[in-house]
């Protein structure tokens, strides 16, 4: 088996992918949680197959979606905590293959991954609402069981009879009424056991966190943040918050401006976004979600560069949207002795950063490859780059690519009043 570092060394390449949400809440239009949070009962919730009808081609669709955006992997909802799986699967009736549009959404989605060049993920959530015994395991045993053999039988399916597929992200782990630790989820699961057969199965495939056994990723929702011990994948939605699949009318959809900075903040932090669309029922994707993948992408044709296969860099400043930053401009990322300086708030003709330890070479606009004059002053740290346009060179975010003598490095501070009289 391959080592983690052997293993994650593809994902953390490739920064940004794309999640997809997609089933019967799809239809309702009113975000994924729709069952439980209208309490809907099973059989009434079943008759949103009927109206399931993905337009053929539609696995298309996303994909050039996610390429046009630059990302380079995808994650498929193959099904959510509803139980409608999107696969065949000989442990389920309630499937799109048995019902709704009769075709197995997740062959398609997987072929047109593959054909783009895109990398395959699939998320599972192991808790399935029509289970009485999820919610109360003790009273209902047997639905329980039911419910285990379920999942272990569907998650082998998924593992063997689609290719090589390069990241499982579990959901749903947790238990009924929120009362256990992770320990408890992973033993409710039979954490150890699945994700030793999945292994197995797909032998470098990166699994998260979610089932409460700890594996190759953790997976904040909502937020970007770096890992506590392993690599972070931070998953967002565009518009509101839990609202992950379509949600015909959804407020506070989040500018290209911002989803951009919480792209390059998780890259700064050595960590992914997973960007979530939710497609229509159709499966069309909204024009709202189109047009700020769209700008992500336009902005990583050019400056790609700063953001896929960089490391986390330890120079000064940060760009989070909402975020109290004293550090104005943006975030660095770095690769090997190049910082690229991600400059959200542009500060006109001069460029000032602070506590760069390390000796500048030369610096230059990463879109152009034009040069600019520097001062870098070994004493207090001081980088002083002037000759700037006046305007943002980038309406989004303006990368300056700094080179260094060396790895750059933040210079220590013994003596915090010490810039005063420099
Ligand atoms: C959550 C939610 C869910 C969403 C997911 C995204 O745990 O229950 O609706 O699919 O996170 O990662």
């Amino acid at each position: 088996m391959e080592t983690y570092e052997e293993r994650i060394k593809w994902f953390r390449e490739a920064r940004f992918g794309i999640y997809i949400h997609y089933g019967l809440y799809s239809v309702a239009g009113r975000g994924e949680w729709t069952m439980y949070s209208e309490r809907i009962p099973a059989a009434e919730y079943a008759k949103l197959a009927d109206s399931f009808l993905p337009e053929p081609g539609c696995a298309k669709e996303w994909m050039e979606t996610a390429k046009a955006a630059g990302a380079n992997y995808v994650v498929l909802t193959t099904r959510h905590h509803e139980g409608f799986c999107l696969f065949d699967s000989q442990y389920s009736d309630f499937t799109s293959v048995k019902l709704g549009p009769h075709r197995d959404i997740v062959r398609e989605y997987v072929d047109a991954a593959r054909e783009a060049g895109l990398h395959v993920g699939l998320y599972y959530s192991l808790l399935d609402w029509r289970f009485p015994g999820y919610f109360e395991p003790e009273k209902y045993p047997q639905s329980k069981e039911a419910l285990l053999r379920q999942v272990h039988g569907q998650v082998r399916e998924l593992m063997t009879n689609y290719g090589k597929i390069e990241v499982l992200e579990y959901d749903g782990g947790w238990d009924a009424d929120l009362s256990e630790g992770r320990p408890q989820w992973a033993e409710f699961w039979k954490a150890e056991e699945l994700n030793a057969m999945v292994r197995e199965l797909q032998p470098g495939i990166i699994i998260n966190d979610r089932s409460g056994k700890d594996e190759d990723i953790e997976t904040p929702e909502q937020v970007v943040r770096a890992g506590k011990s392993k690599m972070t994948e931070s998953c967002m939605c565009i518009g509101d918050s839990c609202c992950w699949g379509y949600t015909r009318f959804n407020p506070n959809w989040k500018s290209a401006e911002q989803l951009l900075q919480y792209l390059v903040q998780a890259a700064q932090l050595g960590g992914n976004y997973l960007l979530n669309i939710g497609p229509e029922a159709n499966g069309r994707i909204r024009n709202e979600e189109l047009e700020r993948l769209q700008a992500i992408g336009s902005w990583l044709k050019v400056n790609g560069e700063a953001i896929y296969n960089s490391s986390s860099c330890d120079l000064i400043g940060a760009s989070q949207p909402g975020l109290v930053d004293l550090n104005l401009q943006g975030p660095w990322t770095r690769k090997e002795n190049i910082g690229y300086w991600c400059i959200f708030r542009w500060p006109g003709e001069v460029a000032t950063a602070v506590r760069v330890g390390t000796p500048v070479k030369s610096v230059s606009l990463l879109a152009t490859g034009k040069t600019y004059p520097f001062e870098w002053n070994s004493k207090t740290g001081r980088l002083t780059i002037s000759g700037l346009p006046k305007l943002p060179p980038d309406p989004l975010c303006s990368v300056l690519k700094v080179e260094f003598e060396d790895v750059p490095r933040r210079m220590a501070e013994p003596d915090l009043a010490a810039w005063i009289n420099s």
